[in-house]
């Protein structure tokens, strides 16, 4: 009797000197075994979504369960049994899931976030002026400008203090890490709620124009409670700044290697960032979800009770939908039809904040800094790849 094949592991690893690649076994897989069994590193078994069309469907499905969303399948410290808890917006299912995303949509419409791009615009500005007056031209484009910018947005807008900074920054790279173990990661979410728990209730006291008053102001005969205000509020304070300041560094160092498409990334910003968040996916395992009925996805009956990881990053390689899709192109056509911001019920609440902070910050940036160059050989810079969201974790850069 022959053993039975063993279920492949989630393919985790880039190709070599290729950091902006997805694993190279997503091409394979979306032509052949385009939703297929794999091994997480959490120890659970779960299908592969790797089409677009499938990743979107999945994700749009309502029968699809976020409780264990959205990457802990690669924490291999991950509790895939934990109670969802009730300020969990991107963990909560239907009404209640509806219910916090109703609270905070209003901030971050395209109208709201227009309003905050003069003060992005300042922020920008202000991080190069300092920047570029450090001795040495030289600086780190992560601390000295990717990181503080999207932080302070954050903080302006939710009422964080920015000087509590080492509170939270710290604390949330660790909760987006892959290598926390369950011990770093519990540590860091309750000194995180701790910190949140005492805002709020200095809030509840002394209310500001800020998105933390008003979550607690304006609950009418539904308020929230403040284990879910603490929650929804460490949602947003981590989702808010590690994503885009990840992003920001990144679309720089793509930039700095493509100096011909520069132009027009200066000319047609819009189109550029999108582009960009597509070529780049940061969330890089994808999403996690758990079917609660059996549905087919692509030729796959998948089970009621199984698990499944929508690759974002390789749904948006997917050649039916973007030809050349490995090729950086910001002349595509409908360059928002990517899913570097999900799909469906769970899309990201922060997208037109994202765009605005990456619109303005790789404009101002280049605009004012046309020599910018890297001050370290390529092959120095290290990548995150143990974290949820990818990124660089220096960017060492040189002018003048
Ligand atoms: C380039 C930057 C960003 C990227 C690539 C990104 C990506 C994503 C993705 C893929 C999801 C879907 C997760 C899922 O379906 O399970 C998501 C959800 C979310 N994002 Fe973002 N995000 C970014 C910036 C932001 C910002 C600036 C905020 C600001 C608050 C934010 C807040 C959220 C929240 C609250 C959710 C959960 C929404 C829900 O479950 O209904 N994100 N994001």
């Amino acid at each position: 009797m022959t053993a039975a094949p063993a279920t492949p592991a989630l393919p985790t690893t880039r190709p070599d000197g290729c950091p902006f690649e997805p694993p190279e076994k997503y091409a394979t897989l979306r032509e052949t075994a385009p939703t297929s069994k794999v091994r997480c590193p959490a120890g659970m078994d779960a299908w592969l979504v790797t089409r677009y069309a499938d990743v979107r469907a999945v994700l749009a499905d309502r029968t699809m369960s976020s409780r264990g969303a959205s990457s802990v399948h690669v924490n291999p410290n991950a509790d895939l049994d934990i109670d969802v808890s009730p300020g969990s917006i991107i963990q909560l299912d239907g009404a209640a899931h509806a219910r916090l995303r109703k609270k905070v949509i209003a901030e971050f419409t395209v109208r709201r976030v227009e309003a905050l791009r003069g003060y992005v615009q300042g922020l920008v500005k202000s991080h190069l002026d300092a920047m570029l007056a450090k001795p040495g031209r030289t600086a780190d484009l992560v601390q000295d400008f990717a990181l503080p910018i999207p932080s302070l947005v954050i903080c302006e807008l939710l009422g964080v203090p920015y000087a509590d900074r080492s509170r939270f920054q710290r604390q949330s790279a660790t909760l987006v890490s892959t290598d926390a173990t369950r011990e770093e990661g519990e540590q860091a979410y309750d000194a995180l709620s701790g910190y949140l728990a005492g805002l709020f209730t200095a809030k509840e006291r002394n209310p500001q124009d800020d998105l933390f008053s008003k979550l607690i102001s304006t609950g009418g005969d539904d308020p929230l409670t403040m284990e879910e205000l603490v929650v929804l509020g460490l949602s947003l304070l981590v989702a808010g700044h590690e994503t885009t300041a990840n992003m920001i560094a990144l679309s720089t160092l793509v930039l700095l290697d493509h100096p011909d498409q520069r132009d027009v990334a200066l000319a047609e910003p819009e189109r550029a960032v999108e582009e960009l968040l597509r070529y780049l996916s940061v969330v890089q395992w994808g999403v996690l979800r758990y079917a609660t009925e059996d549905v087919r996805v692509g030729s796959r009956e998948v089970r009621a009770g199984e698990w499944l990881v929508a690759a974002l990053n390789s749904a948006n390689r997917d050649e039916s939908v973007f030809p050349a899709a490995d090729k950086l192109d910001f002349h595509r056509e409908q360059p928002r039809t990517h899913v570097a911001f999900g799909f469906g019920a769970h899309q990201c609440v922060g997208q037109q904040l994202a765009r605005v902070e990456l619109q303005e910050a790789l404009t101002g940036l280049f605009r004012r800094v046309p020599d910018l160059r890297l001050a370290v050989p390529r092959e120095e810079l290290e990548y995150k790849h143990n974290t949820l969201v990818y990124g660089v974790r220096e960017l060492p850069v040189a002018w003048g």
